[in-house]
Parts: structure tokens; sequence; C-alpha cells
């Protein structure tokens, strides 16, 4: 395959993630970026993207013929959208697509952390899937970014709630793994794309930092008080047993898989710190990250 990626479909610009990706896109002249979106779709995009629609369930014959003529395709899509994802994968190749970029979680190598959860465990069948489709004119890339830190911070999923003053420690709170800042996702693929060698078949790992729980109190705690804060304490054994009862029983289902995600990530011994397991790409893509915990806390709690 030519080395160099130029076009680049994004499906899915908008949403949790797709803006990072766009705006990353968007700031680096080696890119002419298409975002495919669907016509019933509500989503809003900056003026001057390049759009195509296609019909919602993105039928083979309109998404074939939005891919042509593209080099790479990112699929951004969420939990609704991921049922397309094989369909969407295989008109890539169809259409003459060079490279296929998905991915989005934490360390989808990790058996146990897949059986875990079951959003993690489609993405690793949607990867073993790819994996099948591989050929010397197509490839994929997924990319292992952990959870997204700013994400997780507006949203309250590391339990930790700066108003109420509460936190919901697992074990001893010193269980280390990978995160990334959405804008640094954006800045990482737009180096895999000018990385297509070294990237393709494969798993990419990324990270802003490694932090644990008891980091993210701290920074909440340095920035807001440190006094008054009520802590809980539980196990990773008991809160992945009960969220796993809860899904089994449709009780609670979007929190308690929630948790089941939060767990691929503080429950010891699933290879969630990409940098100790020695398995992080930032210096191979030359992805140079110097945020800090603190600074991103402090950025989410401000807005
Ligand atoms: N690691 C983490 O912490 C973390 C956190 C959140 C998400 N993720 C992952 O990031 C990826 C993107 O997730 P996301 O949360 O950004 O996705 P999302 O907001 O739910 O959806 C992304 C886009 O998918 C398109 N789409 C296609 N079919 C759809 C349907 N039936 N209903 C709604 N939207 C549909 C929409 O684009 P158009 O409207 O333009 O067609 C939508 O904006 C996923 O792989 C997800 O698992 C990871």
């Amino acid at each position: 395959m030519s080395s160099v990626i130029r076009k680049v479909a994004l499906v899915g610009g908008s949403g949790r993630l797709g803006p990072y990706l766009l705006k990353a896109l968007h700031s680096d002249p080696a890119f002419d970026v298409t975002v495919i979106t669907r016509t019933n779709s509500t989503a809003t995009f900056p003026e001057g993207t390049k759009l195509i629609k296609v019909a919602d369930g993105y039928p083979d014959d309109e998404i074939v013929k939005a891919f042509k003529g593209q080099d790479a395709v990112i699929l951004s899509l969420g939990y609704q959208g991921g049922q397309h994802h094989a369909a969407l994968a295989e008109a890539s190749k169809k259409a003459g697509v060079k490279r296929l970029i998905t991915g989005w979680g934490g360390n989808v190598a990790n058996q146990e952390a897949m059986e875990i959860f079951p959003i993690g465990k489609k993405v690793a069948e949607d990867i073993k899937a790819l994996e099948a489709m591989e050929s010397p004119e197509w490839s994929w890339t997924a990319i292992c970014c952990g959870l997204f830190f700013d994400f997780c911070l507006e949203v309250g999923f590391f339990g930790i709630d700066a108003l109420t003053k509460t936190a919901t420690i697992w074990d001893d709170g010193e269980q280390k793994f990978s995160v990334t800042a959405r804008p640094t996702i954006g800045l990482a693929v737009t180096k895999v794309l000018a990385h297509p060698k070294e990237t393709a078949n494969r798993r990419v790992y990324i990270s802003s930092f490694q932090c644990s729980l008891n980091e993210i109190l701290d920074g909440y705690k340095t920035i807001t008080s440190s006094e008054g804060w009520n802590i809980t304490k539980v196990t990773s054994e008991e809160m992945v047993a009960n969220a796993t009862e809860n899904v089994k029983k449709g009780e609670n289902v979007m929190y308690s898989i929630g948790r089941l995600g939060l767990a691929t990530a503080v429950k010891p011994g699933l290879q969630a710190d990409f940098a100790a397991e020695g398995i992080l790409d930032n210096q191979m893509l030359g992805l140079e990250t110097n945020e800090s915990s603190h600074e991103i806390i402090a950025k989410v709690l401000k807005a």
C-alpha cells in the first residue's frame, strides 16, 4: 500500500468523541477530511466541514459510494451505532479504503477485562473480525486509550464528586491505569495516520498519563478543599460481582455497566497501566503529552 494517507472519512463525527477527532484532523493540513453523517441526524459540524449524508442504518450501496476515494475511514460509533461496525468495515474494504481506524477503549487484549465489561467484549470481538479481513491492500488500527479522562470527570465516572464531597475508592485506591483526554486521542489519530506502516493491523496503546483513584481524589482535594470528604471504601471483587448481577437481572443496567467499565481500569491484574506493561506507543507515534491530572480536573471543575 502507498504509505501516504491523505483523504480521511470520519463516521460518527458528532457524539462524545467525534468532535475531538474532527478538530485534530481539521487542524492538520496533511488531511482532507469528510464527515459521514446520517440523514436523520441532528448533529451540527463546524462551518466548512465536508459532509456526506447517508440514510440511517448506513445502507451498503450508499456507504461504499461515500467511502470510494478515501485512504482511511475512522469509525467513532457509540453503543447504538456500534451494531453497524462489521458492515462498515466490510464496506471500507469493498470501496478500496486502505486503513480502518477504530477502538477507543481499554486493554482489549486482556481476556479477563473483556469478560467483565460487556462493551469491551463487543469491541474485542469487532477487532477479531478485523483481523480476519486483513489483506495487502486493507489494514486496521485499534486505538487503546483507556478511559477518556476529561469525559469521565465530566460525568462523575470515577465516583468522586466535588459538590457533595463524596468519593468511592476501590481497594486501596493505588491501582494505576492509563487514561487519555479526548483532544489527545484526536492528536494520536493524526499520528497514526502519519505512521501507516508502524500502526498496521495492530492495537496502538496511547495515554495522556497513568493515574490512580487516590491521585484523582488528591487532585479534587487540592483544587477544592481537603476537609470534610466522606470516603466509602469498596473492593473491586464486590463491585464487579454486584454490577454483574445487576446487569443479569436488568436492574440499574447503565450504571452497572459503567461500574464494570471502571473495573477494567481499577481492578488489579487487568493490565490497564500501559506504561507499566511496556506497551505504550506514545513514543513510536511521536505523541508528546504534557498534561497533568490536576490541570484537567481544574478545567472540568471550572466548566
Ligand atoms: N474509553 C472511554 O472512556 C469511552 C467513553 C465514551 C465512549 N467511548 C467509545 O468511543 C466511541 C465513540 O463513542 P461516543 O460515545 O462518542 O458515541 P455516541 O456519541 O453515542 O455516537 C457517535 C456517533 O455515532 C453516530 N450514530 C450512528 N448510528 C447511531 C444511532 N443509531 N444512534 C445514535 N448515534 C448514531 C452519530 O453520528 P451522526 O449523528 O453524525 O450520524 C453519533 O454522533 C465508542 O467506541 C465508545 O465505546 C469510550
